[in-house]
């Protein structure tokens, strides 16, 4: 070992491997809570930062905050002394690693909105200690922790790779997913340097079922642009497919469900009413912004965006001409959008397409309420304030028939959509919900 390295490496890696480090998080959301959770249950002491006060008050009263979670983990977690909340930041020096899970919106010019991190960098910086690993977890573009995080730290005096260890571990938390909780996917870890690599590895290693270590951090952050890149394209060409046949007279659905049963070179992705969450919608942009800096056009990714983004427009016309069909003209007439999280079973509505949806059939002049039995009411958000304040109504049928027609945007399991076909005069489904329940009938509409 280099005689003058400040760091013991050595030791902080045995410490690691018999989980008796401090393990710190930042940014307790959809992503943070699990890992927490995850890395105390796998018997690290877990100290979690987040600058939103009562989210910290009601962690430590063992609160989840995600609907997918149980109260319970969180509140056994905290009794045994496995897990804290706090938003005081001057503890950051407590941990000996600390994973940033903190989010990575685009702008309101989409472009990268890398705030969020480099506060978060800032904040870390005035505590950063000698022996202290720090990973990033948050989607970006290549090169952010070598050229936003280390130099922030390193303006301590500190030298990454030999005081201080920096790394890149991309999260893949699906929410609501069943059959992938954080233990059970895959962690890819990047390392600025071999230390830094060996001790991240070793630290998830204890966390999840395997790791894949790859050469440099740029690579991990490309890892995972690379597999939300992927998600978006295929997604933008199902939604295409399904408007071409769809022409045609052709069920798209009917079609993927066929073609799935080629054994090998095929992978089912599936149609709907526009992209939404956290990250596929936004990803991809940070590519796009990065690669002009090289010149290169991400023309794939364009145009992705833009079929996916012509969606909505897409549903309310297939929804409009279906309630026109009736006899009723769709100006004036009444709408449900059933669910309004950006996918089925979370309580997530961030860039959610329905919200989309019912700002696109209000401008048309027909009246919009929503139901989600996990969103009862909608909180403000950035680009739909409007719709701030509205609350779910309830799903039953007398309520169902009093619309003009019900769309599907979200197939939560948990609806009834036989009570929604029996009652309702149309039905736009976008997800193939109907079909999926056994229902057919002509007052079914895909779209
Ligand atoms: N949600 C997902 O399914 C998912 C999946 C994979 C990757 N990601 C990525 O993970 C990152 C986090 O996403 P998320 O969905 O957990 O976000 P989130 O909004 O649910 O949670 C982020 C948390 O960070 C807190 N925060 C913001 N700024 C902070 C700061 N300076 N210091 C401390 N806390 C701060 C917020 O209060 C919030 O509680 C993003 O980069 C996202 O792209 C998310």
């Amino acid at each position: 070992m280099n005689a003058d390295r400040v760091a013991d490496v050595a030791g902080l890696l045995d410490r690691i491997r018999a989980r008796e480090i401090r393990v710190g998080i930042v940014g307790l959301g959809y992503v943070g809570i699990p890992l927490a959770l995850t890395a105390s249950r796998a018997g690290f002491r877990v100290l979690g930062f987040d600058i939103n006060g009562p989210r910290v008050e009601r962690l430590n009263r063992g609160e989840s905050l995600i609907r997918h979670v149980p109260d319970d983990l969180v509140a056994e977690a905290v009794r045994q002394g496995k897990f804290e909340a706090t938003a005081d930041f001057s503890r950051l020096s407590e941990p000996d690693a600390i994973l940033i899970c903190v989010p990575t919106p685009l702008t309101k010019h989409q472009e990268p909105d890398l705030s969020y991190v480099e506060n978060t960098a800032r904040a870390i910086a005035p505590c950063l200690r000698p022996g202290q690993l720090i990973v990033l977890e948050s989607t970006t573009y290549p090169g952010t922790t070598d050229e936003v995080l280390r130099p922030i730290f390193e303006a301590t005096g500190l030298r990454s790779g030999r005081d201080f260890f920096l790394a890149f571990s991309p999260e893949r938390e699906d929410p609501g997913n069943p059959d992938f909780g954080t233990s059970a996917i895959p962690k890819v870890v990047g390392g600025d340097g071999p230390e830094a690599l060996s001790l991240a590895d070793a630290l998830y290693s204890q966390l999840v079922v395997r790791t894949v270590p790859v050469s440099s951090t740029a690579t991990a952050e490309a890892v995972k642009l690379t597999e939300n890149i992927f998600r978006a394209v295929n997604i933008a060409l199902v939604n295409e497919l399904k408007v071409v046949y769809g022409a045609m007279g052709i069920d798209v659905w009917e079609v993927i469900d066929a073609a799935k049963t080629k054994p090998f070179g095929f992978m089912p992705f599936y149609p709907g009413p526009g992209l939404g969450g956290h990250c596929i919608p936004i990803d991809p942009f940070y590519l796009t912004w990065k690669a002009r800096e090289y010149d290169i056009a991400t023309r794939f990714i364009e145009l992705a965006g833009q079929i996916n983004t012509r969606m909505p427009y897409y549903v309310v016309n297939k929804l409009a001409e279906a309630v026109d069909r009736t006899g009723r003209a769709f100006t004036g007439s009444r709408i449900l959008v059933l669910g309004v999280a950006y996918k089925k079973n979370v309580d997530d509505l961030r860039e959610s397409p329905s919200l989309k949806l019912m700002e696109l059939i209000g401008a048309r002049g027909a009246q919009v309420d929503y139901h989600d039995p996990y969103i009862p009411e909608i909180p403000r958000t950035r680009e739909h304030a409007e719709l701030a304040g509205r609350r779910s109504v309830a799903l039953d049928a007398a309520t169902l028939s009093g619309y003009d027609a019900v769309l599907i945007a979200t197939d939560h399991d948990s609806v009834d959509y036989r009570l929604v076909v029996e009652n309702a005069k149309v039905v736009v489904d976008t997800r193939n919900a109907c079909a999926r329940a056994g229902l057919s009938g002509g007052r079914i509409v895909k779209a």
